[in-house]
């Protein structure tokens, strides 16, 4: 069976910030990934990586770094896909 990949709303991802002992999730390109696994080999510095941690981070990492293949690295930290409120019938 493959992974069960999950829904994210914008509230849940709001609770992965990566701060007291949670997940940091984030979005890319409309995929949401727990980098928690991926922080300290962040070439760029944990406090650098969280800040796109508990939000869509795909603004931020295009500005920083447009050239790096996340979809390829991130790939077994894939968690769902990011949906709305709405999509979900919240
Ligand atoms: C460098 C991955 C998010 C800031 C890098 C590099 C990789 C990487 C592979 C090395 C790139 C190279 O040398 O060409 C990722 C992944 C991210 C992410 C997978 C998201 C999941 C971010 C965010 C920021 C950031 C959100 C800042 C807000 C930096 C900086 C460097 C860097 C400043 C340069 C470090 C240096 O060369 O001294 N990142 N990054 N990254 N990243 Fe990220």
């Amino acid at each position: 069976p493959g992974t069960p990949y999950i829904r994210v709303t914008p509230s849940m991802l709001k609770q992965k910030t990566g701060r007291k002992g949670k997940d940091a999730w984030t979005v890319l390109g409309g995929r949401v990934y727990n980098i928690t696994p991926y922080l300290p080999f962040h070439p760029g510095g944990e406090p650098e990586l969280l800040r796109c941690a508990g939000r869509d981070g795909t603004r931020l990492f295009n500005e920083v770094h447009p050239w790096v293949n996340w979809e390829g690295m991130l790939a077994a930290c894939l968690v769902g896909i990011y949906v709305t409120e709405e999509e979900e019938g919240n």
